[in-house]
């Protein structure tokens, strides 16, 4: 392949990439991706988190550990004991292996999972036998004021804005508590920026705001030869637009984040 022939196909790739973190077109790559990824024993789709804590290391249940490490850290930023005993809802919680880490390892006292994408909501159920719903982000099935913490990971890019966020408020009890991770492309500054000011009008205040893209970097490179394994079981024409998907050393994704394009954080919130 000569230099314009490999330009012109990463940039198919990106557009392929652009595509699949769309409102519309997501919906279909995650069906289709949870269907396959159950059945070889994946539960997480994020970049995950690194180093590892001791806690996860030491879990022999964590067959993900960078994945979970990252919920770990969602929840140690909101304060891992306002979990117990507390109703926390995942809004686009994937396959659920990340919610029901949390409800094992922190004694919540009701863990609902939410997705849209129907594979999604079947594993959660049925192999981590949570209370699990297939719905939109953008309409949640809950009444005012009946939760105690909204989880958010790697999702809200594809429908962040007035509709998701007055939903999330509109669910949280008074003083009940948000986690989103997630990414953007902007800088440190600019994103904690963006987060402060789109949550304001919903009364839900930043309360913290980490951004932990060199972790993720360090995460995408020590559990790339799992994600490298995992594009080997795929035919050979879907493994380069997943590369970037799944973040794997060397990929455009990956790329973003080493360069710092874009920032990869952690955010919290309090409803008022
Ligand atoms: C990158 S995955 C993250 C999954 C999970 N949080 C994790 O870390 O393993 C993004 C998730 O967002 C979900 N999603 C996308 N658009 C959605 C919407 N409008 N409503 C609910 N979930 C949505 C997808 O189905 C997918 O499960």
């Amino acid at each position: 392949m000569n230099l314009r022939q490999f330009g012109k196909f990463s940039s198919a790739i990106e557009r392929v990439d652009r595509l699949i973190g769309s409102y519309n077109a997501a919906p279909l790559y995650y069906d289709l991706a949870f269907r396959v990824a159950s059945s070889w024993g994946v539960s997480c789709f994020n970049y995950g988190y690194a180093p590892l804590s001791a806690d996860v290391s030491a879990d022999a249940a964590c067959t993900e550990p960078h994945q979970l490490e990252m919920y770990r850290q969602a929840a140690v930023a909101v304060g891992a004991e306002r979990f117990r005993g507390a109703v926390v809802l995942e809004v686009s919680c994937g396959m659920g292996g990340g919610l029901a880490y949390l409800a094992r390892t922190l004694g919540v006292g009701t863990a609902v999972a939410l997705d849209r994408a129907q594979p999604g909501v079947r594993s959660a159920h049925n192999r981590f036998r949570l209370p699990a719903v297939k719905a939109d982000a953008l309409s949640l099935p809950f009444s005012d004021g009946s939760v105690d913490v909204v989880l958010n990971v790697e999702a809200s890019h594809v429908y962040f804005g007035e509709p998701f966020l007055s939903e999330v408020r509109r669910v949280l009890k008074p003083g009940g508590h948000l986690a989103l991770v997630d990414s953007r492309d902007l800088t440190p500054g600019g994103a904690e920026a963006y987060m402060r000011d789109n949550l304001a009008p919903h009364r839900l205040r930043l309360t913290s705001f980490r951004d932990v893209t060199t972790n993720v970097v360090d995460s995408c490179v020590a559990d790339s030869p799992r994600r490298e394994a995992l594009l080997k079981r795929v035919p050979f024409f879907l493994r380069p637009p997943l590369r970037p998907m799944l973040g794997v050393e060397g990929s455009s994704r990956y790329e973003c984040f080493r360069s710092r394009k874009t920032t990869y954080f952690i955010s919290t919130a309090v409803a008022e």
